[in-house]
Order: structure tokens, then sequence, then C-alpha cells
């Protein structure tokens, strides 16, 4: 595999971070808290707006954007000084090399310039998720019974993670 340039996504990448967001609902839709009818329905103007007001990097693959990772911060005053990764994905053909590591790392490398604590919650089925946020040092808090419905009645169980960026109070 080429070595893949990573880059913070801006308002005009905005078709191919919309195509890269269905992909990955379409690929792994028990591993997403949205349902890919609720992101279909969203506009584009709306995910131009998402790309500005949060920041979504990406792993480009000659000219193709192939993985994303994004950081939220929290906007009520209590809470701004956490964040939160969110739309994590790196496409199947380019998993296993370090690209999924690559955008973690982006990402908790600019929430330290912003916030004191990431969070992440993550469906704790999803071994390859798991271990990634766990070799990065996220450490499990709380477990959530009943986090997704998907269909036929069948529920997730979701892991709430966080990592300190600042060192921790005794
Ligand atoms: C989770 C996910 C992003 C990981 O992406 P990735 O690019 O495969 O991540 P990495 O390559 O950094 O690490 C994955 C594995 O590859 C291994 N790896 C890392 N560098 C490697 C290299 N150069 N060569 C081969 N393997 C390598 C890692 O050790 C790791 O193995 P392990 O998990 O068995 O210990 C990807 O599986 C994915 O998109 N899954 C579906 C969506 C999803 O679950 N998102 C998270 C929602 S919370």
């Amino acid at each position: 595999m080429s070595v893949p340039a990573l880059r913070r996504l801006t308002a005009a990448d905005v078709d191919a971070f919309r195509a890269l967001r269905i992909e990955a609902m379409t690929a792994e839709p028990e591993t997403f808290g949205t349902d890919i009818a609720e992101e279909r329905e969203k506009s584009v103007e709306a995910s131009a707006a998402t790309l500005e007001s949060t920041a979504v990097f990406g792993a480009w693959l000659d000219g193709e954007l192939v993985g994303m990772a994004g950081f939220h911060r929290m906007k009520p005053l209590r809470e701004q000084h956490k964040g939160t990764v969110w739309s994590m994905y790196v496409r199947s053909s380019a998993r296993g090399h370090g690209l999924g590591g690559k955008l973690l790392r982006t990402v908790i490398e600019h929430a330290r310039t912003e916030v004191e604590v990431l969070n992440l919650v993550v469906v704790s089925t999803n071994t390859a998720a798991v271990a990634l946020y766990e070799r990065h040092g996220f450490q499990r808090w709380g477990l959530e019974p009943r986090a997704l419905k998907l269909d036929e009645g069948r529920y997730t169980t979701d892991g709430y993670y966080w990592l300190p960026l600042t060192p921790v109070e005794p």
C-alpha cells in the first residue's frame, strides 16, 4: 500500500466525506450510532457545516478518501474541557497497515490543543476498534446495556472510554 496523506477535511471535501460516511454505515451498520437512513437525509450544507464546526481528519490514498476520524468539542460551558472521538473508519482494503492508529493519534494530538479529556463510545463487540483504543491508552469506565437498538430487536452493549490528556488529580 502506498503511503496515505493525512490532512484535516474542509467544507470543500464534503462530497468525499459524505460518500465515506455512507460507505462506513453500509459496510459496518452495527458499529455506528447513526442509522444510514438518517445519514442519507442530511443535507450537503449540514455535512459541510459539520466539517467546519468539528475537526475531521482524512486519509487520502491515490486521490481517494479511504479513512477518517473526527474530534468534537463539547459546547456547554462546564463541559468544554471535554471532547469526543467520532466517525472513525478505515476502508476494509486499507486496514491492518496502521492507518487507524495514525488517524487516532492525529485526533489525540489535536485534542491536546483544545481539551483535557477525550471520550469515546464503542460497541463492546467491536474487537478491532476496542483493541485500537486500548492500545492508545483509552480506559473503559462504563458499559451501557441496550445502547443501540438494531433490527429484529437486537441491542448493542456500548463501552464508554476516556483518555485524560492532563495529569489526573489523586
Ligand atoms: C477500527 C479500525 C478503524 C482500525 O483501522 P486499521 O487501519 O485497521 O487500524 P490499525 O492498522 O492501526 O490497527 C489495526 C490492526 O492492525 C495492526 N497493524 C498496525 N500496523 C500494522 C502494519 N504496519 N502492518 C500490519 N498490521 C498492522 C495493529 O497491530 C492492529 O492489530 P490488532 O488490532 O489485531 O492488534 C477499522 O477496523 C474500521 O474502520 N472498522 C470499522 C469501523 C469501526 O469499527 N469504527 C470504530 C467505531 S467506534
